[in-house]
């Protein structure tokens, strides 16, 4: 190579060459990492980092409805969570847990619809009558403290007592 052929030939052509050697290639790789950056920073607009979509990925596999099941009507299901999440009927209290004597007299109890025996029982009022119930009277355990509140067995009570003459509501 003769010394013609080289483009280097003053000191401002060295300073250039070596400008050009060591400054150009950083200034290659800096725009490349800013691409990278940017072809990255792109899958931000997409549905995949919405507030929504990362919610639900977060969000956990189940959730727990109090709702009665819609189209199944009368399941078992439906029946229990109907009875946990709001008072159960005075019909359904004393199916439940009253009538086992009250259905047949069983342990001479006065016996539901047969109104003879409940018109002096009835002459005592509701709380009264109620108050029995839950605390017992006679060979009748106290009825309050167990699976159903004081305010089911009072509509127990009602639903009896209105089946065998009574009228409260
Ligand atoms: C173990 C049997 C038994 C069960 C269960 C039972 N009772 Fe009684 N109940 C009786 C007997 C016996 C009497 C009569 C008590 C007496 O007058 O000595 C009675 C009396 C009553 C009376 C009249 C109380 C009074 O002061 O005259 C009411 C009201 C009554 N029961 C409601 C209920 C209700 C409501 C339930 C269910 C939540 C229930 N009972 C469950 C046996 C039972």
């Amino acid at each position: 190579m003769s010394e013609s052929e080289t483009p280097i030939k003053t000191p401002k052509d060295l300073i250039l060459a070596i400008l050009a050697a060591f400054i150009l290639p950083i200034v290659i790789i800096v725009l490349l990492t800013q691409f990278v950056g940017f072809t990255k920073n792109s899958t931000s607009n997409s549905d995949a980092y919405t507030e929504e979509a990362i919610e639900e990925r977060l969000s956990p596999l189940g959730k727990i409805s109090t709702q009665p099941l819609a189209g199944v009507d009368g399941s078992e299901i439906n029946k229990a969570l109907v009875v946990k999440t709001s008072l159960a009927t005075g019909e359904e209290v004393y199916t439940a847990r009253c009538a086992a004597c009250h259905a047949a007299g069983a342990l001479n109890a006065p016996k539901i619809g047969d109104i003879d025996t409940w018109k002096p029982r009835l002459a005592q009022g509701l709380d009264a009558l109620v108050y029995s119930a839950l605390n017992g009277k006679g060979s009748m355990g106290a009825q309050k403290g167990s699976q159903h509140s004081d305010d089911e067995i009072q509509r127990a009570v009602i639903y009896l007592l209105n089946e065998s003459g009574g009228e409260f509501k």
